[in-house]
């Protein structure tokens, strides 16, 4: 883990981007905040009133920070009207009203949701990416996003992976040492379009974030048609309709499949199964078929493989976006701006 982090800390620092933080209530950010700019690892805007904040923490030192308070910054109103402009139309779906009826009912929104500032300070171009969810869940940090960022070109899903570091000495089926697993923790039930977003993002992360060259394995309880779940959920047809649409969207990607698992990775498998493949036996990218197999495919590779796994990184947002878990330490926050800076254009 520690190689692969202090690479991706090494080459964000380089980039010099600006990152905010919108949990200025939450020390673990604050703290973060600060060490990052010591480390010189990103420029870090952090949103919070300055007074509460330096008392909540007195001995941190925020002088390289640039802590803004919506309440009383030059910019909050240009923000909300960006806002109010970006989901004109839009019903809530709870009211069945308008999201937002005016201007200043969008300034009162933001006020009340700095997830939401920080989106329209990035859609703004103000900073270059957006790490929060350290007291936020997880769809109230990617809502703003999904709402105001949107996805990239080429690109309708948002979805997000884990770099899986093998634990040292153990690089029997990745020579690297590092894999991609995807998504295991945003998209429930992707459809086959959305799986071939999922895999051509997950390739970018592979090779933006974790440094490898992709090869995509599009994963199921089937090989080449081996299987047939025809009666039940349809999953197999879905994986090879997935494949041939990524195929068909990023032609230069080396990915294939349906493919089991021992199939992607064993080449003595992949040699046997589906011997005209690229990928079979050396994958190094896997994308599993909904969040349920996702899910429970990286915790297995963390406890029974003795794995480490970094993320879940976001991937697929027009601009770079990050949640935290709940339960993140200081350095996790550290490591998610390095892995959001390196994600900015
Ligand atoms: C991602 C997630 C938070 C979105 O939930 P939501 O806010 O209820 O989503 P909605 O369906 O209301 O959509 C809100 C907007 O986001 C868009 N959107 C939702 N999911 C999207 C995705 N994966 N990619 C791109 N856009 C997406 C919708 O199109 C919609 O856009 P619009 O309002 O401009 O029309 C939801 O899919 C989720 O909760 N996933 C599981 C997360 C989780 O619990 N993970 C466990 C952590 S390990």
């Amino acid at each position: 883990m520690a190689g692969v982090l202090e690479n991706i800390k090494k080459r964000a620092s380089l980039k010099n981007k600006n990152i905010v933080l919108p949990e200025g209530e939450d020390s673990r950010v604050v703290v973060a905040a600060a060490q990052a700019v010591k480390e010189g690892l990103a420029k870090v805007t952090l949103l919070g009133n300055p007074e509460e904040i330096a008392k909540a923490n007195p001995t941190v030192d925020l002088s390289g920070v640039n802590v803004i308070d919506p309440v009383t910054y030059a910019k909050t109103d240009d923000y909300a009207a960006i806002l109010f402009e970006a989901r004109k139309g839009k019903i809530n779906k709870k009211t069945g009203l308008p999201e937002y009826a005016d201007i200043p009912a969008a300034r009162a929104s933001i006020l009340k949701d700095y997830t939401m500032y920080a989106a329209l300070m990035l859609k703004a171009g103000d900073v270059d990416g957006l790490v929060s969810g350290a007291c936020h869940s997880t769809a109230n940090t990617l809502r703003p996003g999904l709402q105001v960022i949107k996805t990239m070109p080429g690109i309708n899903t948002v979805s997000s992976s884990f770099v899986m570091i093998a634990p040292e000495g153990y690089n029997e089926y990745i020579p690297d040492g590092v894999a991609v697993f995807a998504d295991c923790a945003i998209n429930i039930e992707p459809d086959a379009q959305q799986l071939a977003d999922i895999a051509i993002s997950s390739a970018e992360t592979a090779k933006s974030i974790a440094g490898l060259e992709p090869r995509v394995a599009m994963l199921s309880f089937s090989t080449k048609g081996s299987g047939n779940d025809d009666k039940f959920f349809k999953s197999v047809p879905k994986m090879q309709e997935a494949t041939a649409i990524a195929k068909a969207q990023a032609p230069d990607l080396i990915l294939d499949g349906e493919f089991q698992f021992d199939a992607a990775v064993a080449p003595e498998v992949g040699k046997l199964k589906a011997p005209d493949s690229k990928v079979a036996g050396n994958a190094n990218v896997f994308v599993f078929p909904n969040i349920n197999a996702g899910n429970i495919g990286y915790k297995i590779a963390q406890r029974f493989g003795k794995f480490l796994a970094l993320g879940p990184i976001c991937q697929g947002f027009a601009k770079p976006i990050n949640d935290l878990s709940r339960g993140c330490s200081v350095e996790d926050v550290i490591a998610v701006i390095a892995i959001t800076a390196l994600q900015a254009e």
